[in-house]
């Protein structure tokens, strides 16, 4: 079943997204009716990909950790849980759970656009609609403060084991543990440093997007902070699906971390929010608030099917 894996978990970036959230609605049936909506998704999926043959159609259905055990009582995945909610010194890491996520992603926003109003006629009453947002990609891949962004993620068949649950739990091997964050940059501020300080922010230039060497990082660098490792030397890795978002009013970041555990982007977002043993906490923070956070698992497409 590890095959059946949702594509949008590992397929490389897109042009053009839709984050949707969605919580159960009260009316009666209502979980029957989003089981039934989730079970047509990857046939749903499918049909639009025949229609859009050229836009690289992706959709990434999660399950909220809160909204799991009454989605599907029978089972549930060995390691999901809450948002772990995070403050420290001004900076704050809200858990805000939400039931449903639905990513579409693809390189024409028609496509997206089309197949996202397809999922919301699909869950029509059974849901009530939280948050909707657009992203895009922003020049070459960049994040909205100029720096290009998922240059470190895993590639090739790596991308495949740092994303996807395995042997160790094979009721929901092929599903992974997804991470949403919304943040918003003060952009005003950022733009205020110059370009060696956001540099230094990141641990990385700007233009040429090449990393600082060890010695030459801050231990605030963004990239410090979350370049984990494990007590035998190996990388603890996530796999990033992040994208800009904006308008006139806010603009920032949809932060998406996947991958076959947790606990990597936990630790990652412990180590921005209250730092190292000293205190040394993520530049960024001072500059972006996140103002979301919610898990979830994002089951295999054949499990999906199973629900109806
Ligand atoms: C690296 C942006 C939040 C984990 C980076 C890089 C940028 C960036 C520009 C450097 C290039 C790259 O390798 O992708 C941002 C922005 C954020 C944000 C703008 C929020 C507004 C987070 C969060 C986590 C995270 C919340 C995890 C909890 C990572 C990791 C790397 C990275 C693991 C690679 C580090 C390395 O191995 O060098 N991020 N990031 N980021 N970020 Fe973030």
């Amino acid at each position: 079943m590890r095959d059946t894996y949702q594509s949008g978990l590992i397929a490389e970036s897109s042009k053009d997204a839709l984050f949707l959230t969605l919580n159960q609605s009260h009316v009666e049936g209502a979980r029957e009716l989003v089981r039934a909506s989730l079970a047509s998704m990857p046939a749903l999926l499918d049909d639009f990909r025949n229609r859009y043959p050229d836009a690289d159609l992706h959709l990434t259905v999660g399950v909220g950790s809160g909204y799991w055990d009454q989605f599907n009582p029978e089972e549930r995945p060995a390691l999901l849980r809450a948002f772990p909610a995070l403050e420290q010194g001004g900076r704050v890491a809200p858990s805000t759970p939400v039931d449903l996520l639905f990513i579409v992603r693809a390189d024409q926003h028609d496509a997206v656009f089309e197949l996202g109003a397809a999922i919301s006629r699909s869950l029509d009453d059974a849901a009530e609609l939280v948050e909707e947002i657009h992203g895009f990609r922003y020049r070459d891949m960049r994040d909205l403060t100029g720096f290009v962004d998922g240059t470190e993620n895993p590639e090739g068949d790596d991308r495949l084991d740092v994303a996807l649950v395995g042997d160790e739990d094979p009721e929901f091997a092929g599903g992974s543990y997804l991470h949403l964050q919304r943040y918003e940059h003060d952009l005003g501020a950022w733009e205020r440093l110059s370009v060696k300080q956001q540099e230094d922010a990141y641990g990385r230039t700007k233009d040429e997007n090449i990393e600082y060497p060890g010695d030459k990082k801050s231990p605030h660098a963004h990239t410090k902070r979350t370049s984990l490792k494990r007590e035998d030397g190996s990388s603890m890795e996530i796999l990033r699906h992040s994208m800009p978002y904006g308008d006139s009013q806010r603009k920032g970041l949809m932060f998406v971390s996947t991958c076959r555990t947790p606990e990597h982007f936990e630790l990652m977002l412990k180590s921005m929010v209250e730092g190292d043993e000293t205190g040394h906490a993520d530049r960024i923070l001072d500059f972006t608030r996140a103002v979301t956070g919610s898990a979830f698992f994002v089951p295999t497409s054949h499990w999906l099917t199973q629900l109806s």
